[in-house]
């Protein structure tokens, strides 16, 4: 198990480029499975989890071919309808093969999803919709067990909660169902936006994605398309904390301010200079950082995948801060550890409340928990007096393209090394 070695207290500051999104390019891997002839996708970024979805397609017959950040798929028949639980377990996002298998095999049968360890993570809204198109499921010794000899039909669906896996799902499984589909109170994270297009690249009929309303009419078929993954906006976001929380300034090229205004917004409020043009943004540290209150939420709010980072920055930023989590239970694991670093963090329910000192932290040996957990821990030790270790970095490698690399091309000490 390999880990990051951290030398504290150098000010990052140059220019990166954002990697293709692991969240915008999942979706879109397991949309492939809609269609038998060939996709080339474009900007698919090197991680542990797009591996994993890769082995699931290869497992019910795809020929992958990947060169560089350019994979091809094709999948003119399936072998099998199974996602087995050794793939699914490490990835949550794995039960999205349900939707497309029945739409296209009309069975399919899939682990329960493991994934992250952020609280309970129902697939129940998942599971409803594709009831309501005519799916029959049972569970069965922790397979997800779907049939629906007649094909799926289109359905008006209501979530509960703008999820945004089951959004994906849905917009998948509809793409082939007979009929009018309607998602109601979707999800529209801009992840969304990006399957819907890589859909109507193989002619789905969709509109409405990146609203809370999606209608798609169901087509017979789908046919091969050449497409290109977003930029990751967690990723570059992350990027662009590791400048200003080391006193320096970081620019990420190959990203767009639009789909992050949440995030910019308290970026601004904490005392950070914003600044972007065509294709760029750039982050540096003011005169002067304030505490500054966020909630996360579901997109156009403040996104759950940046709550821990940007407590790491808030924890040595001057003031008061009160961060609260309403989307994940349990998604504060990173607290204690950022603790450990010599942050003053009180967790009260699902409010953190944040006593912001600069100078704060102090390196040390330190357990990554999840994927954006691990996240925080790092950029806590790009400022820590001394040398910071943070081990179990596989959770890093799930969801952060080189990250050592990028951090080093800003000036960065981070090293990963072997246990
Ligand atoms: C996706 C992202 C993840 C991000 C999350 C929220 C991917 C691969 N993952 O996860 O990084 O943190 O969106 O922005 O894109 N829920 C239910 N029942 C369901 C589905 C969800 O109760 O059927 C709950 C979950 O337990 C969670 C909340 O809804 O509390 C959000 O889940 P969801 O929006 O589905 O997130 P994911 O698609 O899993």
């Amino acid at each position: 198990m390999d880990y990051f070695e951290i030398e504290g207290g150098r000010r990052l500051s140059g220019t990166v480029t954002a990697s293709g999104s692991k969240n915008a390019a999942l979706p879109i891997l397991f949309a492939t499975l809609l269609c038998p002839a060939k996709v080339r996708l474009r900007k698919v970024p090197r991680l542990h989890d797009i591996k994993t979805t890769l082995s699931l397609l290869e497992g019910v017959g795809a020929r992958v071919s990947r060169e560089g950040e350019t994979v091809e798929i094709e999948l003119a028949k399936l072998s099998s309808t199974e996602a087995p639980y050794d793939l699914v377990r490490t990835m949550r996002a794995s039960v999205l093969m349900l939707g497309p298998l029945l739409a296209r095999e009309k069975s399919a049968r899939v682990s329960l999803p493991g994934g992250c360890a952020i609280g309970s993570r129902p697939v129940d809204i998942h599971l409803t919709a594709l009831e309501q198109m005519g799916a029959e499921l049972k569970l069965e010794a922790g397979y997800i067990v779907g049939n629906c000899p007649r094909g799926l039909r289109g359905a008006e669906i209501n979530f509960r909660f703008p999820s945004v896996g089951a959004t994906q799902q849905i917009m998948m499984a509809a793409s082939l169902a007979a009929g009018r589909t309607v998602i109601r109170n979707a999800a529209r994270e801009p992840e969304i936006e990006n399957l819907g297009g890589f859909l109507r690249a193989m002619g789905a009929k969709i509109s409405g994605d990146g609203t809370a309303e999606i209608v798609i009419d169901g087509v017979p078929a789908l046919s091969g398309a050449e497409f290109e993954v977003m930029f990751d906006r967690i990723e570059a976001a992350t990027l662009l904390l590791a400048g200003p929380i080391t006193g320096g300034s970081t620019r990420v090229q190959g990203m767009e301010t639009d789909c992050l205004e949440a995030f910019l917004g308290v970026l601004r409020k904490s005392g950070v200079a914003v600044n972007s043009g065509e294709g760029w943004v750039e982050a540096a540290a003011g005169a002067a950082s304030h505490g500054a209150d966020f909630e996360t939420q579901p997109h156009p709010g403040y996104p759950t995948d940046l709550q821990a980072q940007m407590m790491a920055f808030l924890a040595q930023a001057n003031g008061i801060s009160r961060v609260s989590e309403t989307i994940f239970e349990n998604r504060f694991m990173h607290v204690p550890e950022l603790v450990r670093m010599g942050a003053d963090i009180r967790v009260e329910g699902g409010q953190a409340v944040v006593h912001g000192k600069p100078g704060c932290y102090q390196g040390t040996t330190v357990m990554a928990t999840d994927l954006r957990a691990s996240a925080s821990l790092v950029l806590a030790g790009l400022v820590a007096k001394g040398t910071t270790r943070v081990r179990r970095i596989y959770h890093l490698d799930r969801g952060y393209e080189s990250l050592e690399s990028k951090l080093s091309s800003l000036g960065g000490a981070v090293v990963r090394k072997p246990e």
